[in-house]
């Protein structure tokens, strides 16, 4: 436990040996996709092989492979994989995997990452993989008697949970601690209070999910024995307080600039729709659901349990009593003269995530995902996810703030218009076009279909 207090906070700056020069590629989103992928290939070392998985038309995972994930397997569903660029988290870039259908999510973060390597990128921290396991004993006697003869065997019960996972003590991880919590009955003041042993797990690189169930149903029966009680759910808890990432950013207010606004200007519209957040949970729950695109798509991509996830997040914002944003932003001054301003981002929240196991080793698009993140841990997987959450979330502020989120929504949602039409190579960015330029309301199906004949037949003539 000494030795967990002391590292409380880590930062992780270990490397793999290999790692991309850099993630800045201008000009990357307008080249074809073939040669995208011959980019982040040759930038983070792929083989051929792999190379062509990712071009694949067909499926990349496998049916056999689906057949063995899940039950009643019918076939595999697919997402369009992107590139989130520009990310400098600690000094160190990293080409970032995105799993997300939501037009847009990769190009704002991909602009808000580029906007705060203006500050030198992100700075990351995140506290070791500590997770909990949750059992729940009922009909103990007196509550304060069956705590204190928990607590009394808490040598026992941390070596038993230990016995569980040979492998993992190896590494460096395993039960750490326990503790025992006395809650008040939801009947009232009469109902038995609720005790609750926590066995607190180092997962290391895992998200941890089975190791933790393994111990909770594990350690159930000597649970049993010390209190005289009987156990009923066994189960990790998804709000992975002690898990927390948090990402930062520090960015001079001029480069904020934009829509022929000042940086200053912009910089307080996100501080704006920050207090907004800070007390209306309307906004909040927005303002996370922001924050939680990027994440998610990054969760998705390297085979991350993004529910977990996601339930953990939401308790987290949730934790003084009412729901809060994960991320904050103000302007700050450099000094006492305030000549130089910053506009400053921080973000918090638990994220359980791995860098090994469940899909990672057998979903062959997650395995690439991870040769393109190139992390070197779990934890430094989940700064980058905060900072990723933290650019996401920047990029929405910064239109809500000023010019509003339709004008680049409405680009992107164009373009899939006019796919959906039936368009083709150049034709797809001049139908995207031509429906803006007629306005929002003929951003629609049936007119790209017209505008996709017209041009069409004029092409043909
Ligand atoms: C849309 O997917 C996300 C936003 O609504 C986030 C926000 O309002 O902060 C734009």
């Amino acid at each position: 436990m000494d030795e967990l207090k002391r590292q409380k906070e880590l930062v992780v700056t270990s490397l793999p040996e290999e790692r991309i020069a850099t993630s800045r590629l201008p000009g990357f989103y307008d080249l074809p996709m073939a040669e995208r992928v011959e980019k982040v290939a040759t930038l983070a070392g792929l083989g051929r092989a792999e190379a062509e998985l990712l071009l694949a038309e067909s499926a990349s995972l496998p049916l056999e492979t689906a057949n063995q994930m899940i039950e009643n397997a019918v076939g595999v569903i697919s997402l369009p994989l992107g590139v989130g660029l520009n990310f400098r988290v600690n000094g160190v870039d990293h080409l970032v995997p995105m799993a997300v259908e939501e037009p847009s999510v990769v190009a704002a973060v991909s602009l808000a990452a580029k906007i705060a390597r203006a500050g030198g990128g992100f700075s990351g921290t995140c506290d070791p993989s500590l997770m909990i396991a949750q059992i729940q004993v009922t009909q103990y006697g007196n509550a304060e008697v069956a705590r204190e003869a928990l607590l009394a065997h808490r040598e026992q019960i941390l070596a038993l949970a230990n016995s569980f996972h040979p492998a993992m003590i190896r590494r460096g991880g395993g039960a750490t601690d326990i503790e025992v919590r006395v809650l008040p009955a939801p009947e009232g003041p009469k109902g038995e209070p609720i005790l609750v042993l926590h066995v607190i797990l180092d997962t290391q690189d895992a998200m941890g999910a089975n190791l933790i169930n393994t111990v909770a149903e594990g350690v159930a029966p000597l649970v049993e024995q010390i209190t005289g009680g009987q156990v009923y759910l066994r189960i990790l808890s998804n709000l992975a307080d002690r898990r927390l990432a948090r990402a930062t950013c520090r960015i001079p207010v001029e480069a904020m600039a934009d829509f022929g606004m000042t940086g200053e200007q912009v910089a307080q519209g996100i501080v704006q729709a920050s207090r907004f957040a800070e007390v209306d949970p309307y906004r909040a729950c927005t303002h996370n659901k922001g924050v939680m695109n990027g994440v998610d798509a990054v969760a998705i991509a390297t085979g991350n349990d993004w529910r977990a996830i996601e339930a953990g997040a939401h308790a987290y914002a949730a934790r003084n009593g009412r729901y809060e944003p994960l991320s904050t932003w103000r302007i700050e001054h450099a000094d006492e003269s305030g000549a130089q301003k910053f506009l400053v981002g921080r973000i918090e929240l638990p994220l359980a995530v791995g860098t090994v196991g469940g899909p990672i080793r057998i979903h062959p698009t997650v395995r690439l995902a991870h040769k393109l993140i190139q992390v070197s841990s779990a934890p430094e997987l989940a700064q980058i996810m905060a900072a990723v959450g933290l650019a996401q979330n920047m990029a929405a502020l910064r239109a809500l703030g000023s010019v509003g989120i339709q004008r680049g929504h409405m680009a992107l949602h164009a373009r899939c218009v006019a796919v959906t039409a039936g368009a083709r190579g150049e034709l797809v960015a001049e139908i995207a076009e031509q429906l803006i330029a007629l306005g929002a309301a003929h951003v629609k199906l049936e007119k790209a279909k017209e505008l996709l004949a017209q041009a069409t037949a004029a092409g043909s003539c």
